[in-house]
C-alpha cells in the first residue's frame, strides 16, 4: 500500500492544529526541521514537535535537515517523533550510524536521507539498520520546488537493494510530489510519498490525498 505523508511546511503555522486535522486521512505527518546551516532555511524545532505530538495520533515522520543530527536525535524522539531521518551528508559515517542507534534505543524508527547529488550507494553502509530510506526529489530547504525526474534511476536502485537486503525498509520520496509525479515515483519503487504544496493547495484535501496514492 502507498502511504502519504503531508508536509506541515506547507501548512499555516498560525493554524497548525487545524491544518494537521485537515490531513487526518493520510498515513504519516511529515515534519521538516531546518537549522539554517545544513540547508539555507530555518523552519521548526523541538517545541513545535512537542506541541504537534499533543494534538495528533498520526505517526510523526521527522526529517532532520540539520548539521550533525546525532546531537539532537534523542531529543526529537523524546519530543514525540515516531520516525526520525538524518541526512548522510550531515556527518561522518560513524556518527550517522550512532544517530540511527540512538533513535532505535528510544524505540523509534530510523532512516537516512539522500540529497539529489548524493548517489544511491551512500545509503548502503546503513541499509541493514534503516526502517526507511528517503530520496530527495528536490534540493532540501524549501517547499514548492519542481520535481527532479532524474532521481528515478537512484530510486529504482534503492528499491532493488531494499527488496534483496532489507525488505521491510520503506522507501520514501520528498519534493515536488503531485497527482502526476506520484505515478512516476510509485512506478519506480517508492512506497511513502511526502507532499506539501500539492496537499495544502488542493481544494479538497481528502480527495487529493486519495489521488496521490496513485
Ligand atoms: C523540502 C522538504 C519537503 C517539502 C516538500 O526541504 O523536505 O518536505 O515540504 O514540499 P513540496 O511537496 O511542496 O515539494
Ligand atoms: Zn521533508
Amino acid at each position: 500500500m502507498i502511504k502519504i505523508a503531508p508536509s506541515i511546511l506547507a501548512a499555516d503555522f498560525a493554524n497548525l492544529e487545524r491544518d494537521i486535522f485537515r490531513v487526518r486521512d493520510a498515513d504519516y505527518l511529515h515534519v521538516d526541521v531546518m537549522d539554517g546551516l545544513f540547508v539555507p532555511n530555518i523552519s521548526i524545532g523541538l517545541p513545535v514537535v512537542e506541541s504537534v505530538r499533543k494534538v495528533t495520533a498520526m505517526p510523526l515522520d521527522v526529517h532532520l535537515m540539520i548539521d550533525r543530527p546525532v546531537r539532537y536525535v534523542e531529543r526529537f524522539c523524546k519530543a514525540g517523533a515516531d520516525i526520525v531521518t538524518v541526512h548522510v551528508e550531515a556527518d561522518s559515517e560513524e556518527n550517522t550510524r550512532k544517530a540511527l542507534e540512538l533513535i532505535h534505543s528510544q524505540g523509534r524508527r530510523a532512516g537516512v536521507v539522500l540529497k539529489p547529488k548524493t548517489p544511491a550507494e551512500a545509503a548502503l553502509p546503513f541499509l541493514e539498520r534503516c526502517d526507511l530510506v528517503l530520496v530527495m526529489t528536490v534540493e532540501p530547504g524549501f517547499g514548492g520546488q519542481r520535481f527532479m525526474e532524474d532521481m528515478m534511476p537512484k530510486l529504482r536502485q534503492l528499491r532493488e537493494w531494499i527488496d534483496s537486503r532489507k525488505p521491510d525498509c520503506e522507501l520514501e520520496v520528498d519534493g515536488g510530489i503531485d497527482p502526476l509525479t506520484c505515478k512516476t515515483v510509485i512506478a519506480n519503487g517508492a512506497n511513502v510519498l511526502v507532499a506539501g504544496s500539492s496537499v495544502y493547495k488542493a481544494d479538497n484535501i481528502p480527495d487529493r490525498i486519495r489521488e496521490l496514492r496513485g
